[in-house]
């Protein structure tokens, strides 16, 4: 490990990415979970490097404070005009002191599904062949684009990389091609990125040049060819964007199917690369996974479900919910048509009903709110049912109350929590009621209207009408029965 600790890691995200067609920088653009360039920086970081520099430029400011939250010890360089990509690379090494003793790796902010595995399999491939300089290659179906690795005929040596806009129609049949990834000897590449020249199609200093430049001097020039060529992907639009979304989240399906997941329909199930699971998990169609979610052993969620930053404890059941910062516990039932917002906590085997929406409510074991609900700002104990249609009334208007309902309470329908307001163990609460005063334990609370009968109403004020006769139908057989 240690002899392939590079000294450094340059990633490259100045560029604009014109062919996005949007406001935000290209490196920014998010797939499962994190950006383009968090997830190249992921992958860096797992080469243990002594430096990690990004070259920011395009809407830097924007990039740079993204890189502040994501990756705090990434250092960045900044390359005021977008020159290309040698240029880019000299302008992360001068952050550095200008050259760098020891391996130099370089891989472009646009490359999300590029692994630690493959660059760590680079630079130990750079150090045991003694290269200068060795570019990790794929073969690709459509080479459109990319740049070409050009290689001696007879050799097989690598001699060139020429970019597509400036090969030729021979060259342009060649589909081994560069990823824009590279391992190099920091000083060797110091000195030729100061001969790198701009005589090309689009008057930039590319990258690409310091392969020939390094080979002409007599250097070991190494190419290392990617296992999967659909790893080092680079983004350039949004089609591409899509691809590598599908293709990263099949990834990580597959990791958890084979760990011992069951996901019913992986083409409508996305999840975030930081989403984790146990065995036994049953993912049904048209989820969506994301942040911290963590999925216990037998838990099952979906259809139709997004949780973000959600754990869902083991056996529990989550069906056609929206849930965010939530914690299900085990055998707990959720949905469906439940809305958990952020701080709700849910006891072992709880229950949350259909058209139920929770907010920083702890809700005890057992406890049931199975219909047609609103309960923010609470703390229930274990084994209360909450009637249907009921409501935490939690805000005046201007602050936010907190209501407390003791355990084993059974509260009638319709009610009305007006908060502050505490609800005793075991107490009883009559449907229809609004408690606004404190229920002690062990009593029945009434708080409505008492009912009033005006006998022959309908007839009098409602004369000939259908209610009417109605009424008089049934008095009238009373009549005869009588
Ligand atoms: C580049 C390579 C090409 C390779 C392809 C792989 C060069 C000249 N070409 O082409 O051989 O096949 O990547 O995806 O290296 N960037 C800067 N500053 C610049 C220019 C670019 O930081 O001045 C950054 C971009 O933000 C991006 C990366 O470098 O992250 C690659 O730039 P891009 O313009 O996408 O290069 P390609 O044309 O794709
Ligand atoms: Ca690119």
């Amino acid at each position: 490990m240690s002899a392939i600790r590079p000294a450094a890691v340059v990633v490259l995200a100045a560029g604009e990415g014109t062919r996005m067609k949007s406001a935000t920088p290209k490196v920014l653009h998010e797939l499962c979970g994190r950006s383009l360039v968090g997830h190249v920086l992921a992958a860096a970081g797992e080469l243990d490097p002594e430096n990690l520099v990004a070259v920011v430029g395009h809407a830097r400011e924007k990039v740079t404070a993204h890189l502040a939250e994501v990756a705090p010890d990434v250092r960045t360089a900044v390359q005021e005009q977008q020159n290309g990509t040698g240029h880019a690379v000299r302008m992360g090494l001068e952050a550095l002191g200008g050259a760098v003793d020891g391996t130099v790796v370089v891989v472009c902010g646009d490359t999300p599904l590029l692994t630690g595995e493959t660059l760590r399999a680079l630079a130990a491939t750079h150090t045991a062949d003694g290269n200068a300089v060795t570019v990790l290659t794929a073969e690709v179906p459509d080479a459109t684009g990319y740049g070409r690795i050009v290689r001696d005929g007879s050799s097989g040596a690598v001699t060139a990389i020429v970019e597509h806009k400036d090969a030729s129609e021979s060259q342009r049949a060649i589909r081994e091609i560069n990823s824009g990834v590279f391992a190099f000897d920091g000083q060797l590449l110091a000195d030729a990125l100061g001969k790198v020249r701009t005589d090309n199609s689009q008057g930039e200093e590319y990258l690409t040049d310091v392969l020939g430049i390094l080979r002409e001097a007599g250097h070991r020039v190494g190419a290392s060819v990617a296992g999967d060529h659909r790893e080092i992907a680079g983004i350039n639009n949004r089609v591409q964007l899509a691809e590598a979304r599908r293709t990263l989240n099949d990834r990580l399906l597959t990791r958890a199917m084979l760990a011992g997941v069951t996901v019913v329909d992986p083409a409508t199930t996305w999840v975030d690369v930081t989403v984790t699971f146990e065995q036994d998990v049953v993912v049904h169609p048209g989820t969506q996974l994301h942040g911290s979610t963590h999925l216990a052993e037998g838990a099952e969620v979906g259809p139709n479900s997004r949780l973000t930053d959600t754990r869902v404890g083991a056996g529990a059941r989550v069906d056609n919910t929206v849930s965010l910062d939530a914690v299900v516990g085990p055998e707990a039932t959720v949905g469906p048509y439940a809305y958990l917002r952020p701080g709700t906590r849910l006891g072992t085997k709880a229950k949350i009903g259909t058209y139920v929406e929770t907010k920083n409510s702890s809700i005890g074991e057992g406890t049931k709110v199975p219909h047609l609900s609103y309960v923010g700002d609470a703390t229930i104990g274990e084994y209360t049912n909450i009637g249907a249609a009921s409501v935490f009334v939690n805000y005046d208007g201007e602050s936010k109350h907190h209501t407390t309902v003791g355990s084993h309470c059974k509260t009638g329908s319709d009610n009305m929590f007006v908060a502050p307001v505490t609800v005793g163990d075991g107490a009883y609460t009559a449907a229809g009621s609004v408690i606004t005063k404190d229920v002690p334990p062990g009593s029945l609370a009434v708080a409505r209207g008492q009912q009033r009968n005006i006998e022959g109403w309908v007839a009098r004020k409602r004369p000939g009408s259908a209610a009417a006769k109605a009424a008089e139908a049934v008095s009238r057989e009373a009549g005869t029965e009588g």
